[in-house]
């Protein structure tokens, strides 16, 4: 940490947000407060703006079930969330939004609805404004009329006083309870517009230059089968199609933020993308990321909910859906950019045991072994609506139901451990010939 970054951080926290005592935490959590954005992406590694790598290790933050407003403020502070990520050693955070927001802001003529509004819409009246009031009660520095983005700025804000990466991701396109058959799972199924959710990213990423935490996005969250009879073809041909066109539009409009393609069924797979395969059965095209504006801000995302007895078969099938990248030596990869894993998890109660299962302990040597990023779902311990379902605990959540401590004690040190390992691990292969592919750092703004 420089000292001289630490002060200045510190005057203009004090003088813009008031907010000391995030910034006050700073030095005692041993944070660099200095994110140097932007990142680049070269080879397989993430660069920041001094050239040296970084590596994700995260979890989730949810914000697009229907109220759409970031989860567990009813419990806890902002502050007090992400002071729980720092806790934890995480130094990001995925947070979840919908187009949704995007398209009522726009119904709304250009004005963002208030969370109270939202709450009673999404809660009803009595437990809309109940949960209102206890959303004040515990963020005091919250004005009554607050509406759902100015809650997300709250954070970007909190997030960069304690030098934690900002990763915004597109969950959903109607504000729910994601997956199978939601009408939000490909191009033009029943909610996936496929304008709103350009008009969406052009409008979130605009938003998002002045979140100086803000490092990077995630296109769409788990792509999967539709059920409208008008949803385009699932392949990669029209994923690379519109995949590259939202993220044309996210680098014309915020040049800074590195942009993360996930896969088809559910992430699991970007074989065709990474091996440079034909992208369908009616093309021999096949993907290039070298022909992009935006090749130095690529990254790509898997997913992987599993629970595997053996390890290296487990990982041999990840491998092969797109961490192969990974693999400076594996001439097969044509398209090689890093890979980070922004979505695993299991229960977090220590009686699950679940942090000692393969699947946990298998992730963690491989997150060490090839020393890539991951995200975990999900930091919330649970969400004010889900599926119908008020108030409800989520026990994959890190932090218990009133989102002050850690759910279990055994299982958050796992998560603690493997951020520890994960940063720590020594591997650098590719680093300095990946570095020097990149010459100048700022030849890369649009
Ligand atoms: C209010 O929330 C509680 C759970 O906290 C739930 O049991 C109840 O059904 C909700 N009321 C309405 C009208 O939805
Ligand atoms: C998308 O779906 C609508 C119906 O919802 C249909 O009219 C339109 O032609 C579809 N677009 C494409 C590109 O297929
Ligand atoms: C793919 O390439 C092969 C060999 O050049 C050619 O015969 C075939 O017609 C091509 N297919 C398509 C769909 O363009
Ligand atoms: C990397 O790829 C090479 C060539 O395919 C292979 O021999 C090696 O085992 C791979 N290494 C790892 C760590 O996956
Ligand atoms: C929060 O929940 C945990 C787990 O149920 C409990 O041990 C702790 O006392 C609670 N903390 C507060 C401040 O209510």
């Amino acid at each position: 940490m420089h000292f001289g970054n630490f002060l200045s951080l510190f005057i203009v926290n004090v003088v813009l947000s008031g907010t000391l005592v995030a910034s006050a935490s700073l030095d005692r959590r041993g944070y660099n407060p200095d994110l140097a954005l932007p990142l680049y992406s070269s080879g397989r590694w993430v660069f920041n703006s001094k050239g040296e790598t970084v590596t994700y290790v995260g979890a989730n933050w949810p914000g697009a079930a229907d109220v759409m407003i970031p989860e567990g403020l009813q419990y806890q502070s902002v502050s007090h969330i992400a002071g729980m990520f720092a806790e934890a050693g995480l130094n990001s955070v995925r947070l979840t939004y919908a187009i949704e927001l995007v398209d009522q802001i726009y119904e709304n003529h250009g004005k963002d609805v208030s969370i109270k509004t939202a709450l009673v819409e999404a809660l009803g009246s009595e437990n809309g404004t109940q949960v209102y009031h206890e959303i004040l009660k515990h963020n005091p520095s919250f004005h009554k009329d607050i509406t759902r983005l100015e809650v997300y700025d709250a954070i970007a804000e909190e997030l960069y006083g304690r030098g934690i990466y900002l990763h915004l991701d597109n969950h959903i396109s109607k504000g729910m309870w994601c997956c199978s058959t939601d009408g939000n799972g490909w191009f033009n199924d029943t909610y996936f517009d496929i304008d709103n959710w350009l008009r969406g990213w052009k409008y979130m990423a605009s938003h998002g230059k002045k979140w100086k935490a803000l490092a990077s996005v995630g296109l769409r969250n788990e792509l999967r089968a539709a059920v409208s009879e008008y949803a385009l073809p699932i392949n990669f041909e029209v994923w690379t199609e519109y995949m590259t066109k939202a993220a044309e539009v996210v680098h014309h409009a915020n040049s800074d933020v590195l942009i993360f393609f996930s896969g088809l069924n559910y992430d699991t797979n970007l074989h065709d993308i990474v091996y440079g395969n034909a992208l369908s059965d009616s093309t021999n095209a096949t993907f290039d990321i070298r022909e992009y504006d935006f090749y130095h801000k690529a990254v790509f995302e898997l997913h992987t909910y599993s629970s595997p007895t053996d390890c290296e078969s487990y990982w041999s099938g990840l491998y092969n859906a797109g961490f192969a990248s990974l693999n400076e030596s594996d001439t097969d990869v044509a398209n090689r950019l890093p890979v980070v894993l922004s979505e695993w998890g299991h229960s977090e109660e220590d009686s699950s045991l679940a942090y000692e299962s393969v699947y946990s302990t298998c992730l963690h040597e491989k997150a060490v072994e090839y020393k890539f990023g991951w995200m975990l779902w999900s930091m919330i311990g649970g969400y004010y609506v889900r599926s119908g379902s008020q108030d409800n605990e989520d026990l994959w959540g890190l932090l218990a139901k009133n989102e002050t401590v850690f759910r279990g004690v055994e299982s958050a040190d796992a998560i603690i451990t493997m951020a520890k390992d994960t940063l720590a691990s020594d591997v650098d292969e590719g680093v300095s010939a990946s570095r020097k592919h990149i010459k100048s750092w700022d030849n890369y703004k649009a």
